[in-house]
């Protein structure tokens, strides 16, 4: 199986300044890496506008897409909209009392996908959560913008981490299995591993933070993807850097 990542695309409405990233070549420049590559999934995991979800936005990303034949899964982060990703990406059964949060099955794997939109995870999608892991043996790819865990980066750890990380937390643990957890949100490469948890944080196609500064300071303007295979009962994950 193999399942390619990117995420913070942070694409602006036409014509809008983007701290001077041109996010739209960015994201142009990323699919045409991408389209070559044979895959499983493509998930794009969160945060797909600039500041706020927009029609127009999301339409351009479908579009720019198109020419990629894997499947397409999305998560929605605190830049995003889930109502109209819903609708544009048509992800109708995907969308529960206003979020987007559901399970694949990827070359018989289960892939869960988690809404942060509101920077927690709700307590209807915890139930959901819960109740798929009883189901689910061995392992468990799961998908979502924020990381459950604090980084070690200590400008988003102190403004920008997920609130209730600690309940996500405690649900993992009580899994039997390995739950592979892959977010984004950070703008940072960086793997955190916990008991059973380990999580995945992946690059974004916009710039990436400094992780030792206290304060917000951009560390460089190289874009990234994460490539994740499971071959032969081992998980392999890298990434590639455009
Ligand atoms: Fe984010």
């Amino acid at each position: 199986m193999r399942i390619l990542q990117i995420n913070d695309l942070h694409v602006a409405k036409e014509g809008e300044d983007s701290y001077g990233v041109d996010v739209r070549g960015n994201f142009l420049n990323m699919v045409e890496r991408l389209q070559p590559m044979n895959a499983d999934l493509l998930v794009i995991n969160g945060d797909l506008c600039y500041r706020d979800g927009e029609p127009e936005i999301y339409e351009w990303i479908k579009e720019k897409l198109a020419t990629i034949q894997a499947p397409l899964a999305f998560t929605s982060g605190n830049h995003d909209d889930p109502e109209l990703m819903a609708e544009v990406f048509e992800l109708n059964g995907e969308f529960k009392e206003g979020e987007l949060y559901y399970r694949r099955s990827v070359k018989g794997h289960t892939c869960l996908f988690l809404d942060t939109t509101h920077r927690k995870v709700s307590r209807q999608q915890l139930d959901w959560l819960e109740d798929e892991l009883e189901n689910a043996s061995e392992k468990v790819f799961l998908f979502m913008h924020h990381p459950p865990v604090l980084a070690g980066v200590p400008y988003m750890d102190k403004n920008h981490a997920l609130i209730n990380r600690k309940e996500v937390q405690e649900l993992i643990h009580a899994f039997e299995g390995e739950i592979y957890v892959f977010s984004g949100h950070y703008h940072v490469d960086k793997i955190i591993q916990k008991k059973n948890m380990t999580v995945f944080i992946t690059p974004a196609c916009f710039f990436q933070i400094d992780q030792h500064e206290e304060n917000f300071k951009v560390d460089h303007y190289r874009i990234g993807f994460r490539e994740i295979r499971w071959e032969d009962c081992a998980l392999q994950s890298s990434v590639h850097y455009l």
